[in-house]
């Protein structure tokens, strides 16, 4: 009873970082559900490519290990963790669509639907990879909460966050795989001035193949409207950490008696002299 009277105002809202075996799917996948087992959240973002690994040689391996939306043992045993914690599941992974790759990221609701987002903006090796998304940003709308979807680099374009924002995101899921050290103090800054939440979940560890080499720099973090680290996982240790939020709060855009971050806008001066 306490639970659902909290449960009008409150999420919990939860990030989980790992170091996936490159390849070694269901090795990552059950280290992932062991570590959830004792949690309880209503939503969790997983990290960017979580059970895959990131630096596929070619687009034939990435096809190897990729899934078509709402298919495959990771969606299945995920939409499995949805269901049995009555809770929102978001993840990445690289899906499959007819003979074209993305790199998406895929929110299984407690009922087992689900909706899928395409990475808009692809990082550097992933254009030999994937394909840019067709999915577009979109929000999700569950029980009165508002979620919206993007994925790691998307970051580096304010537009993701500030659409997701403007089509009424309070909550913005960000499944990563960082690279460049620039991000999670960027997120700060996306929360900020969008005035929502943003959860990154990202991974750490390197990874060398195909004569590439990245290092993932870890540092996820949960961020409230105003700026403030709600939580963080550090540079190299993986694990889970949850928060629990008013939605509630990202809906007021009023900063100052006379300023409101929204109604301010003028986009009429904003795109007149795009190129
Ligand atoms: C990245 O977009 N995974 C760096």
């Amino acid at each position: 009873m306490l639970r659902e009277i909290i449960r009008e105002t409150t999420v919990r809202i939860a990030v989980y970082q790992n170091q996936p075996v490159f390849g070694e799917i269901e090795h990552n996948l059950n280290r992932v559900l062991d570590d959830l087992s004792e949690h309880q959240f209503d939503l969790l973002v997983l990290p960017e490519l979580f059970a895959t690994g990131y630096l596929f040689a070619d687009s034939a391996e990435a096809a190897a290990l990729a899934d078509t939306a709402g298919e495959g043992v990771t969606f299945t045993r995920l939409r499995e963790l949805a269901e049995s914690k009555d809770a929102i599941v978001i993840y990445g992974f690289p899906e499959k669509k007819g003979d074209k790759l993305f790199n998406s990221s895929l929110a299984i609701l407690p009922d087992g639907g689900f909706h899928c987002y395409q990475k808009i903006h692809l990082f550097d090796t992933e254009k030999a990879i994937f394909l840019p998304g067709e999915t577009g940003f979109f929000v999700i709308e569950h029980q009165g909460v508002r979620i919206g979807m993007m994925i790691c680099f998307d970051w580096r374009f304010p537009e993701s966050a500030r659409k997701l924002a403007l089509a009424g995101a309070q909550i913005i899921c960000h499944p990563a795989n960082l690279v460049l050290p620039h991000c999670p103090d960027a997120m700060i800054t996306r929360a900020l001035e969008n005035n929502v939440f943003t959860i990154t979940a990202d991974r750490i560890g390197d990874e060398s193949r195909g004569g590439k080499h990245v290092h993932f720099i870890g540092t996820s973090r949960i961020i409230a409207p105003n700026g403030v680290i709600l939580a963080e996982i550090g540079d190299t240790e993986t694990g889970f950490r949850m928060v629990e939020i008013d939605p509630v709060e990202a809906d007021n855009k009023i900063i100052t008696a006379r300023n409101d971050i929204f109604r301010d806008r003028r986009p009429e001066y904003y795109w007149k002299d795009e190129c």
